[in-house]
């Protein structure tokens, strides 16, 4: 497997996860309510799988290893927008935390920004992963070489393997503060 076969098949499962998504923001609009434990579980995939785990594999091995690389005008502009990126998908979920952590506490008015940071993810996924499985990952391979790509690999394993120590770590720390 290419190295970017690991980030690939992430990518399917947060399209899922973003196809739930799209399910809860209609019955939003229907109902004019929302789960707020909905939304929590929602911001925990967003946040330990799709960012820290996936985008973290990405910003922390991938990229790093493509800044070493002299990339083209094109390639270099593309790679900081996909970081940009990463930064937007990271606003947009404190924004929909805030809003939710407001809708619990009793203010309505609060749903309608749950419904929109929502709506920004739904929009904002899909065409982050295509710019990266149809456009960058095939153009940035060509800086490898085979043993650069395999070697990603490993480091992958390495990097999801602390991501439960992490995960819960963080969820006892959360607990005793
Ligand atoms: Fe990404
Ligand atoms: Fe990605």
């Amino acid at each position: 497997m290419q190295a970017r076969g690991p980030l690939m098949i992430e990518h399917r499962l947060i399209e899922r996860m973003i196809s739930v998504i799209k399910d809860v923001v209609t019955e939003i609009e229907s109902k004019h309510e929302v789960d707020p434990v909905f939304v929590d579980t929602a911001v925990d995939f967003i946040r330990v799988y799709a960012d820290q785990t996936h985008h973290g594999k990405e910003e922390d091995i991938l990229f790093r290893d493509l800044k070493k690389k002299s990339l083209s005008t094109e390639d270099q502009r593309l790679m900081n927008e996909l970081i940009e990126d990463h930064v937007f998908g990271r606003q947009t979920t404190k924004a929909l935390v805030e809003a939710n952590t407001r809708y619990r506490n009793g203010d309505e008015t609060a749903l309608a920004e749950i419904a929109d940071n929502l709506k920004t993810l739904i929009d904002f996924y899909p065409k982050h992963i295509e710019k990266e499985d149809k456009v960058f990952f095939p153009a940035s391979r060509i800086y490898f070489s085979d043993e650069e790509d395999q070697a990603m690999l490993p480091e992958f394993w390495k990097f999801d393997r602390k991501m439960i120590h992490e995960k819960y770590k963080s969820v006892v720390e959360g607990l005793e503060t």
